[in-house]
């Protein structure tokens, strides 16, 4: 969560009660300044750093129980909320049809460029970084396969956990290759040091600290998962607003994803919830400790050291993903799941209660301070080798 940027609800660029009209030529060739060689100084920037302990295993062993007497209920209530793939959107249908005759084909590409060209250069950082983090999805499966008592055992598991963790991997395996093509076919962005993010995130992994424990897992899933909904719906407000309606349908259609994923994760800590209480509140309070740390919080492209910074900063400004964002997850999680009204817990379970119920306010009136210290600040940029090393107000 980037905490020091004021909640923008309309970026500069976006007119208000915004059209698609044309505001800006197509970027011409020589206008984008070419990527330097890689210096070994630069080259060498360092990689973020891990920042949670290394706490293994944390769920005491025979609570692998509970998740074996929920496997019927998993097959009855999680699977269904799967897509059959025969039903499924796939990228090509969103994309020019790579079968049409050459010149169609060419047609098509020079609509969608014409169409991206309205679009500005920061709101493509942060649909790389939607995209990057999208397309570091082996790191997600491996995370949840470290999950004790519902990974995948032998890759193959009919165990409904693995059913799911597999389709659900299959279904968000769309997400980065439609994104991908998109912005391969837009010209606007620089492809070669997009995938070399892209490997140098999914080789760097992920450190949610959620302990090999699955019901750490699933309360980061439920938040995760709404963050990317609330993320890709405000990628396609910003796309429909600046021009482009077919990206806009995509970014809404890959959101639309995400909230059943949500709606799946967040139905398995109910469950939870209902049958083992405190621990599931006591999780839940665990994780919300630690803070939900983004996926792609270890993102490095070899250059900039502070990448996910800088791209969380113009998420922030443009309103895709801020803190006050974060904040309404929490409460609307804590409504889902009706953690108010929790009763028969232990101490240690209504501590946890306590200190979730009362979080949102206090991460707003953080926030509030930490705007307020930005707007005494002189204004700050990054330049972003996603897009050609361009400047971009953070
Ligand atoms: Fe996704
Ligand atoms: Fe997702």
């Amino acid at each position: 969560m980037q905490a020091s940027y004021s909640l923008a609800t309309r970026p500069a660029w976006v007119p208000r009660g915004a059209s698609a009209t044309r505001r800006r030529s197509p970027p011409s060739t020589a206008a984008v300044p070419r990527r330097p060689p890689p210096s070994s100084a630069v080259a060498a920037a360092a990689p973020p750093v891990l920042k949670h302990r290394r706490t293994t295993h944390s769920m005491p062993p025979e609570k692998v129980e509970v998740f074996r007497s929920l496997e019927d209920w998993a097959s009855q209530n999680v699977l269904p909320l799967l897509k059959p793939v025969d039903q499924c959107w796939q990228p090509h249908d969103f994309v020019p049809d790579s079968s049409l005759p050459t010149d169609e084909f060419t047609d098509r590409v020079a609509q969608l460029r014409e169409r991206t060209a309205e679009l500005p250069d920061e709101y493509f950082v942060v649909l790389v970084g939607d995209m990057i983090t999208e397309d570091a999805l082996p790191t997600y499966q491996t995370m949840i396969n470290t999950l004790d008592g519902v990974r995948d055992e032998t890759g193959a598991s009919q165990c409904p956990w693995a059913a799911w963790t597999r389709a659900w991997t299959a279904e968000e395996n769309r997400h980065g290759d439609l994104l991908r093509t998109y912005l391969y076919l837009s010209g606007r962005v620089d492809m070669l040091m997009i995938e070399r993010t892209v490997q140098y995130l999914i080789g760097a992994g992920m450190d949610p600290g959620t302990e090999n424990n699955p019901y750490l897992g699933f309360v980061y899933t439920s938040f995760q998962e709404r963050a990317t909904f609330v993320s890709h719906g405000n990628t396609a407000r910003l796309a429909k607003a600046g021009g482009d309606p077919v990206l806009a349908r995509i970014c809404g259609t890959i959101a639309a994803d995400e909230r059943r994923h949500e709606n799946a994760y967040a139905k398995i800590v109910e469950k939870l919830l209902e049958v083992d209480t405190t621990s599931a509140m006591v999780a839940i309070a665990d994780m919300m400790r630690k803070k939900i740390t983004m996926p792609a919080h270890l993102m490095h492209d070899g250059r900039d050291p502070k990448l996910f910074e800088h791209f969380s900063a113009v998420a922030q400004r443009l309103g895709v993903y801020t803190a006050d964002d974060y904040a309404d997850i929490l409460e609307f999680l804590i409504g889902r799941w009706g953690l108010e009204k929790l009763e028969g817990m232990t101490v240690e379970g209504r501590r946890a209660q306590d200190f979730v119920c009362g979080l949102a306010p206090r991460i707003r009136r953080l926030q509030e301070r930490a705007d307020e210290r930005a707007r005494m600040m002189a204004p700050q940029s990054a330049r972003f080798s996603w897009i050609f090393n361009k400047e971009i107000k953070l």
